[in-house]
């Protein structure tokens, strides 16, 4: 059953980058882009439709539901098409429409909520209301609900295994963006439960999200971040928290097109962006894993758009460049004058 395209979820390679930042550490990329559904969430997907099979809580006929700003939607109709079962995707306006169209693609349905919550003023709230709604109405329906699923923390324990195994268990550093948690938890506790306090986790966050505390604001950026905290968030689960603006992502993941030809999502952006922030604490010969959660291909209307970039941030690339001063390594190769 979990046969064909499912089994190459998992074992995605772990990239030494030599080229993007100057430093003396050793910067890997975890590049999650190569699961086939393209991003990391095709592990817990796949690890909560499994358990639900087997346990018999996803039957023939039983109606997946899920709510997704993108990728889990992805990661679980691509799932949902091989095993031949019905989804029902829960997004809203500010999923990009490359992440709407793959949905239908792969023969969901999928409903767009255009309106935030009306009490929280936020957008994951009014989804998850709906998710839950639906799966209430309908007998049949399993809802898959990541944001509380301790199997989405599961999956990721293979992902650290994966790390730790490609680099003989010698891991220093683990940057990891947050949303749901689940890859953070996950990573986390599989480190924790070997014993191994000398890995340094890192969470990286999006101001204007709450995971970590702070107030609720805008986010440009779709995949890390969240205007509530979620319920698989751990007090001390991490050793660190850094904070990555919109203008980093877009800088970080330029940057790595230019540098290593890797074309990766946002939070890829921020993954490398955080591991910035953090250059003068790591030290000289440590292993630093970055998390890199998707590919860039569904953002180039976005962040790979100079268009775009203009228009969010009323400067062009080059200007967003310049003007960042955290920047001290990082000259020149940053933009690569991309047409709109
Ligand atoms: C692109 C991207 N980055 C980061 C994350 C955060 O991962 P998690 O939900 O496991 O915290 C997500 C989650 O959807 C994502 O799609």
């Amino acid at each position: 059953m979990f046969a064909g395209i499912l089994k190459t979820i998992g074992n995605t390679p772990l990239v030494e980058l030599k080229k993007a930042m100057d430093v003396r550490f050793h910067l890997f990329a975890k590049l999650e882009g190569a699961n086939p559904s393209g991003s990391a969430k095709d592990r817990p997907a796949l690890e909560i439709v499994r358990e639900g099979l087997l346990t018999g809580k996803i039957r023939k006929d039983t109606v997946i539901v899920e709510t997704s700003s993108g990728n889990m939607g992805v990661a679980l109709a691509q799932i949902c098409s091989y095993l031949n079962l019905p989804f029902i995707c829960i997004t809203d306006t500010k999923a990009t429409p490359q992440h709407v169209n793959l949905l239908r693609i792969y023969g969901a349905k999928v409903e767009v909520i255009s309106k935030p919550d009306s009490v929280t003023g936020d957008f994951l709230v009014a989804r998850i209301n709906r998710a839950r709604e639906i799966a209430n109405s309908l007998d049949n329906a399993f809802w898959i609900n990541q944001y509380a699923n301790l199997l989405n923390a599961g999956a990721h324990y293979r992902t650290m295994e994966e790390i730790l195994t490609a680099l003989n268990g010698e891991v220093d550093y683990f940057i990891c963006c947050a949303s749901s948690c689940g890859t953070l938890r996950g990573c986390a506790e599989y480190v924790r439960s070997l014993g191994l306090s000398r890995i340094k986790i890192c969470a990286v966050d999006a101001p204007g999200s709450v995971i970590f505390g702070g107030n609720r604001g805008k986010r440009l950026i779709p995949g890390h971040g969240a205007g509530i905290r979620p319920e698989l968030y751990q007090d001390g689960l991490v050793n660190r928290v850094v904070t990555v603006t919109d203008m980093e992502c877009v800088i970080g993941c330029r940057r790595l097109l230019a540098t290593e030809a890797l074309l990766v999502g946002g939070s890829s952006g921020a993954a490398f962006m955080g591991a910035q922030h953090l250059r003068d604490e790591i030290p000289e010969g440590a292993n630093c894993v970055m998390l890199f959660p998707d590919r860039g291909e569904r953002y180039l209307n976005t962040i790979f758009s100079d268009t775009w970039v203009y228009e969010q941030f009323n400067r062009s690339i080059d200007e967003c460049c310049q003007n960042v001063e955290f920047l001290p390594g990082l000259p020149d190769a940053v933009a690569h004058n991309l047409s709109a």
